[in-house]
């Protein structure tokens, strides 16, 4: 069934993506950015306006939306971005940006769509996590603290909505090749002599991770299946180790945590 679509973030990687796709299959799909004259033109589905840190864009949203659809069926929350760093020399104004960013972003909108949803007792909430917010790699602290964050407000969020047949999913990438890492905010101030080598070692562990990078098709292939299913399921991790990732970290953690040592020990 063709399925009207807004997802946030769709200016580049998984969401630029994804919009083409969803569009391309004859779906209705609104999309956001900060700043949609960059793409005018440029883009074959409708891009609107959306900074999910500021309050004032994002009470003004749903307004707009509605001029331009009369009904919504799916959410994705994808807009955000990565802070990469040790977590003791990174300034707390950079770890609370990336809260205010990734998780508060993340609820706002949420919410400015709730009310929406609960009056056509339906709706469809599709969220872009990620692996860390199932795992805790290090020099990704507050990136993985506000996943995790995200990730444990949908769990509970989730059964609070299904009185109104609202269904949510969390979509768990590992590292796929967009802008996330050209976008990301390098934290460590480099002010900890301690850390010297470390911080050589997990940046540049950090920096393999998004250099082996998977192309991006598994993930808007799987966001893509989660729009079109009756019953979607909640935790939808992507990639090709995740299985194994997940499977040692629970019934081997010492070999998991070991194999997360050695790959920043053997790192640079
Ligand atoms: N790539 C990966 O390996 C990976 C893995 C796990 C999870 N993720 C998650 O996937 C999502 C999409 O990231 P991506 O990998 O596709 O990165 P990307 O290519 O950098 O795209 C990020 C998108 O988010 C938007 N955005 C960023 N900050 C925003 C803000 N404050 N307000 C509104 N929009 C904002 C950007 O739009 P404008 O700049 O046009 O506003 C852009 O369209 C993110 O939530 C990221 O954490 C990525």
């Amino acid at each position: 069934m063709k399925q009207t679509v807004l997802i946030t973030g769709a200016s580049s990687g998984f969401g630029l993506m994804l919009a083409n796709k969803l569009h391309a299959e004859g779906h209705t799909v609104i999309g956001t950015s900060r700043d949609p004259q960059k793409y005018a033109g440029k883009v074959p589905f409708k891009l609107l306006r959306l900074d999910i840190d500021d309050d004032a864009s994002i009470e003004a949203f749903p307004s707009e939306l509605f001029q331009h659809i009369r009904k919504l069926d799916v959410l994705v929350n994808n807009a955000g971005y990565m802070v990469t760093g040790l977590a003791e020399e990174t300034p707390l104004d950079v770890a609370r940006q990336q809260f205010e960013t990734n998780f508060w972003g993340t609820v706002k909108v949420t919410n400015a769509i709730l009310p929406y949803f609960r009056k056509q007792r339906s709706g469809k909430l599709i969220t872009v996590s990620s692996i860390v917010a199932l795992i805790g790699p290090p020099n990704l602290s507050f990136y993985s603290a506000s996943k995790h964050a995200v990730e444990g407000y949908f769990k509970s969020l989730r059964f609070e909505l299904n009185p109104f047949n609202i269904k949510v999913s969390m979509v768990e990438p590992v590292w796929f090749k967009t802008n996330l890492g050209s976008n990301a905010v390098t934290a460590s101030s480099g002010s900890i002599a301690d850390y010297d080598t470390y911080r050589r070692k997990a940046n540049a562990a950090t920096q393999k991770g998004i250099d082996d990078a998977e192309a991006p098709d598994a993930v808007v292939a799987k966001i893509s299946d989660l729009v079109n299913a009756k019953e979607p399921k909640f935790s939808n991790p992507v990639g090709k180790m995740v299985g194994m990732f997940l499977f040692l970290q629970s019934y081997a953690p010492k070999m998991f945590e070991g194999s997360i040592l050695k790959s920043v020990s053997k790192a640079a």
